[in-house]
């Protein structure tokens, strides 16, 4: 995000979600008979993206819009720890481990507890929701997401008085993730990517525990196996891959705000009236569907949340706590 790239694909460059599946299919499968020798057809394993989820339903939270492309949700990623190319993660995340794995929910709450995914996948039943997903880098995507609401987990974990923030951290495995090695490829940043919520935020019924995206397990490179979606946020909020998620009195400091906290803030509330210090915020551009020609389409304050998430910052300036 330090330097704003922007790309053009072209309608005829999308594939369809199935051609791409397929694609897909056949070239593990080629590359496994190639490494075994033998006829075997891979069954899909706990964590591997692609398996579907079955009898979702439809969150009233979902928007009727058009969704973007398979191709482009999962091949068009910002995940420093796999690079910071649009394509680093879709090209370097594939052999990233996401099974087992657990979340460990520790600070001010009654009932901290290490979770086994496949546990929080009992727990909480899962919804689709389309969401819009506005990038600090004035793009923006229309993604399907599987997941829960954050604030099922938050109930059942009992947070105490003392907390007021939630900090959410993401794995730190060097030897899987390439940007987190010494170099330039993470863009400098400090390791583990950390992010944070007020309290409040975290509880808002919009704010979701995503585990796929077009009902099926999230690809390594969206966050698998559970990220943050917060919609009336930057993306960057929407932390991937998360570990830990720790309940705490005092604003966390989050990995942007420490790399530049002149142009990157805690509340990160999508906001078309404050530009960031290197360009407005004032517009978007909707991958897969507008050109660096077309007219780009108008920003909406929270993202066009408003009216269910403006409440939560009455009396706020928001030009402060941007
Ligand atoms: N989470 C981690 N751990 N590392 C990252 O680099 N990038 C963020 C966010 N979550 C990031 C992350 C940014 S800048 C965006 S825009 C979204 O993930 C992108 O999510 P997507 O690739 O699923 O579209």
């Amino acid at each position: 995000m330090l330097i704003k790239k922007t790309v053009t694909i072209s309608s005829s460059e999308i594939t369809s979600r199935e051609v791409y599946q397929q694609r897909r299919r056949f070239l593990r499968e080629a590359g496994a008979l190639a490494v075994a020798g033998v006829g075997t057809t891979l069954l899909p394993a706990p964590g591997e993206a692609g398996q579907k989820f079955p009898n979702l339903r439809k969150s009233p939270y979902s928007l009727d819009e058009k969704t973007t492309s398979y191709r482009d949700i999962t091949s068009y990623n910002n995940f420093y720890e796999f690079g910071s190319g649009k394509s680093d993660p879709s090209e370097r995340a594939g052999n990233f481990r996401t099974f087992p794995w657990s979340v460990a929910i520790e600070g001010d709450v009654k009932k901290p507890a290490v979770y086994q995914m496949e546990d929080l996948l009992k727990h909480h039943p899962l919804e689709e929701r389309v969401y819009r997903l506005r990038c600090v880098e004035a793009w923006s995507m229309v993604v399907p997401w599987v997941g829960f609401p954050l604030r099922d987990l938050i109930r059942r974990v009992e947070p105490t008085s003392r907390a007021k923030y939630v900090e959410f951290t993401t794995l730190l495995d060097p030897a899987q993730m390439p940007g987190q090695r010494p170099g330039l490829l993470g863009a400098g940043l400090d390791w583990p990517y950390v992010e944070g919520l007020r309290l409040d935020e975290a509880m808002h019924p919009l704010t979701l525990l995503a585990v796929g995206l077009y009902g099926e397990v999230l690809p390594n490179q969206n966050g698998a196996p559970i990220r943050l979606v917060v919609p009336w946020k930057y993306g960057f909020k929407s932390i991937k891959s998360i570990v830990k998620i720790r309940f705490v009195e005092k604003q966390p400091l989050t990995t942007w705000v420490r790399a530049n906290s002149r142009e990157y803030g805690f509340y990160s509330n999508v906001n078309p009236a404050v530009d960031h210090p290197r360009w407005s915020q004032a517009s978007e551009r909707r991958i897969g569907e507008d050109s660096l020609f077309s007219p780009k389409r108008k920003t909406l304050p929270f993202n066009g949340y408003a009216d269910q998430v403006a409440s939560l910052y009455a009396g706020m300036d928001l030009k402060k706590y941007f």
